[in-house]
């Protein structure tokens, strides 16, 4: 169950979000996600969990290459040689040789440094210390302005996604691109998501939980979401999407629950150190 991405590398359909684990709750929420079969971990510097992250990566019982991990370089460290070293840094801490997908965390076009830290991910990719190279959080514009300026597509995008903010423009622009769209905060965050009457009319109709058909809704989109839980049953629950489908009038269903705007930051304005 993976998806290509366009510099020809796999990447799983569902992965562990990490946000906001301690290192001590990430290791083992990561130890016995990868028991569970999940292959995608996400962390970042600003979670400050890679250590923890990296502890259940070294001692997961699958083998290095079947895994994907991903991390982030935090805001306070924009800018060429200021990404070379929180990369290094976040690679110590997670204990790997490589990661298999680094992204911007946030663009922060008020610091103006956004192309020249791409600089630096570009050079951390030939250099084969990240697997994969991406943004998160990036609008159309300032995608185009990394590629107009490096020449090099950032293959994932990662963004906040979930029914009640579906982001049909942005994906659309996305699949033009072949950038494949990474959904944060997919179940909507523990909001009001999980409770819509049309969200529990369709887990009623599938015999599915609440979490489970909005899940599927990412996948029917071709993104890759990233579910934050550290129970067991859930994380269970959340893995399991891959056993029933949605018509396409379940799918046009849950694409009416679209408008309630965003739970987290702005690309535009949000700062994030
Ligand atoms: P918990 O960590 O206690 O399981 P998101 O990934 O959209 O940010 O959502 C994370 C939130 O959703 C967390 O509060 C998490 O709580 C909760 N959550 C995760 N999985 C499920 C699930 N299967 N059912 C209900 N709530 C869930």
């Amino acid at each position: 169950m993976t998806i290509m991405l366009s510099d020809g590398r796999p990447m799983p359909r569902i992965g562990l979000g990490t946000w906001p684990m301690n290192d001590n709750e990430a290791r083992q929420a990561v130890t016995h996600a990868v028991s569970l079969g999940y292959r995608l971990i996400d962390t970042a510097a600003s979670y400050g969990n890679e250590t923890g992250v990296g502890a259940a990566v070294a001692d997961a019982r699958v083998a290095r290459e079947e895994l994907f991990v991903t991390t982030k370089l935090r805001g306070s460290q924009h800018g060429y040689d200021a990404a070379m070293r929180g990369f290094e840094e976040s690679r110590a801490r997670l204990g790997l040789d490589y990661v298999d997908l680094y992204l911007i965390h946030w663009p922060l076009p008020g610091r103006g440094l956004y192309v020249d830290t791409w600089r630096a991910f570009v050079h951390l990719r030939e250099q084969g210390l990240a697997r994969s190279i991406g943004v998160s959080n990036f609008t159309p514009e300032q995608i185009e302005r990394l590629v107009a300026e490096t020449g090099v597509w950032p293959v994932v995008n990662q963004v906040e996604l979930h029914p009640l903010f579906a982001q049909r423009d942005l994906r659309a622009w996305h699949a033009e691109h072949d950038i494949v769209t990474e959904s944060w905060s997919p179940l909507g965050a523990g909001g009001k998501l999980l409770d819509e009457p049309v969200v529990a009319d369709l887990a009623t109709a599938h015999g599915r939980t609440p979490a489970q058909v909005v899940l599927r809704w990412h996948v029917q989109l071709g993104a890759v979401p990233i579910p934050k839980s550290a129970d067991p049953g859930r994380m269970r629950q959340n893995f399991e999407v891959f056993d029933f489908s949605l018509s396409d009038e379940e799918m046009a269903r849950l694409a009416a629950l679209d408008g309630a705007g965003r739970i987290g930051g702005d690309p535009d304005t949000y700062v994030e150190l």
